[in-house]
C-alpha cells in the first residue's frame, strides 16, 4: 500500500488525506471542484500548524506531508494508479452507488474500494461493483487526525484478506481499528445517533435548553462534548442522513428524526461548516453563542 486515492475533500476527506499524508502515503485528494480543494489544503495546513504550536510536529514534518497530497478534480487521473480509494463523498445512496460504479471501471483489478460512510450498507455499494470482495468500510471519526478509532466494516462479501488488510493498514496510522459487520449505522452510529436525536428532541419539547441539555451530559455522563454540540461538528445534514438510513433499515419508528433537525437542515443550518447550528461560530474567537434560544427552557 503506497498510493492512497480519498474522494470528497470535506470535513472526513481532508483528515483521512492528512492523516495518510502524515504517515508518509502519497495520496490524490478529489473533489468536484477547485474550490473545495483549495478550502481543503487550506484546513489541512492549518490543522499541520496547531499540531506544530503543540510540538507533535516539525515543519519539515508538516512540509513533508503537504507534499504528500496531489489535488484532483479528475476521478480518472486520481485513481490511476490506486492502491486503496477512500469514498468520502456526501453522505448520500445513490451519488456514492454512483461513485462505486465508476471507480469499479477506472481502478485495477487489486485495488481495494473502501468507503468512510456513517451508515450507508456496505454490501449495497459492493453490489455496484464486480469486485464485492474487495469493497469493505473504513470509518474513520472526526477530527480524523485526532481521534482514535477505525471502525472496519465488512460487507457481506468482503474476503478476509481484504478486511485483514485494511486493520493492519489502520493500525500503522497508529489508530485502533474494530471489526463489526454491515448492519444500519454499524456500532458507531446506531448507538450515537439515536443518543443525538433524543438530545434534538428534548429541546424540541422544551424539557431543556441547548446548553443544559450540553451541560447534563458533559458533567453527568463525562462526554467531552454535548450531543447538540457534537452534532453541529458532525454536520446536521449528516446527522439527518444517517438517521434516515438507521429509520429506513429497521423499520422502527424509534429512529424517526425530529422535525426540528428537519427543519434545522432544510434552513441551511448544518452546524459548524455552515456556521449556524445549535451554537453560532461566526466570531472569530469562536466563542459560541446559542443560537436556538427560542427552544431554550427560559419560556416556561
Ligand atoms: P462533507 O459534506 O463535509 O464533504 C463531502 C465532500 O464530498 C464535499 O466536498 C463534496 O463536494 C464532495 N463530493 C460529493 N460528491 C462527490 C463526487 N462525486 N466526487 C468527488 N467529491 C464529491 O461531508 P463529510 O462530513 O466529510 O462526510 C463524508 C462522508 O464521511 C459521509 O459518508 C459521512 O457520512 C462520513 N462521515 C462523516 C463524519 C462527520 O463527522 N462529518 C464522521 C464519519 C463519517
Amino acid at each position: 500500500m503506497k498510493n492512497i486515492t480519498v474522494i470528497g475533500s470535506g470535513t472526513m476527506g481532508n483528515g483521512i488525506a492528512h492523516t495518510f499524508a502524515l504517515h508518509g502515503y502519497s495520496v490524490s485528494l478529489v473533489d468536484l471542484n477547485e474550490q473545495a480543494l483549495t478550502k481543503a489544503i487550506d484546513i489541512i495546513q492549518r490543522n499541520l500548524d496547531r499540531q506544530i504550536s503543540k510540538s507533535k510536529l516539525t515543519e519539515n514534518e508538516k512540509i513533508a506531508t503537504l507534499n504528500n497530497i496531489t489535488t484532483f478534480t479528475d476521478l480518472k487521473g486520481a485513481v490511476a494508479e490506486a492502491d486503496l480509494v477512500i469514498e468520502a463523498a456526501t453522505e448520500n445512496e445513490a451519488v456514492k452507488s454512483r461513485l462505486f460504479n465508476e471507480l469499479d471501471d477506472l481502478c485495477a483489478d487489486a485495488t481495494i474500494l473502501a468507503s468512510n460512510t456513517s451508515s450507508i450498507s456496505i454490501t449495497q455499494l459492493a453490489s455496484n461493483t464486480k469486485r464485492p470482495d474487495k469493497v469493505i468500510g473504513m470509518h474513520f471519526m472526526n477530527p480524523v487526525p485526532i481521534m482514535q478509532l477505525v471502525e472496519v466494516i465488512r460487507g457481506y462479501r468482503t474476503s478476509e484478506a481484504v478486511t485483514n488488510t485494511i486493520f493492519t493498514l489502520a493500525a500503522k496510522l497508529q489508530k485502533t481499528p474494530v471489526i463489526v459487520q454491515d448492519y444500519p449505522g454499524f456500532i458507531a452510529n446506531r448507538i450515537l445517533m439515536p443518543m443525538i436525536n433524543e438530545a434534538i428532541y428534548s429541546l424540541y419539547e422544551g424539557v431543556a435548553g441547548v446548553m443544559e441539555i450540553d451541560t447534563v451530559m458533559k458533567l453527568g455522563m463525562a462526554h467531552p462534548m454535548g450531543p447538540l454540540q457534537l452534532a453541529d461538528f458532525i454536520g446536521l445534514d449528516v446527522c439527518l442522513a444517517i438517521l434516515k438510513v438507521l429509520h429506513e433499515g429497521f423499520g422502527n419508528s424509534k429512529y424517526a428524526p425530529c422535525p426540528l433537525l428537519t427543519n434545522m437542515v432544510a434552513a441551511g443550518h448544518l452546524g459548524k461548516k455552515s456556521t449556524i447550528g445549535f451554537y453560532d461560530y461566526r466570531q472569530s474567537d469562536a466563542k459560541e453563542l446559542i443560537v436556538a434560544s427560542r427552544f431554550s427552557n427560559s419560556r416556561f
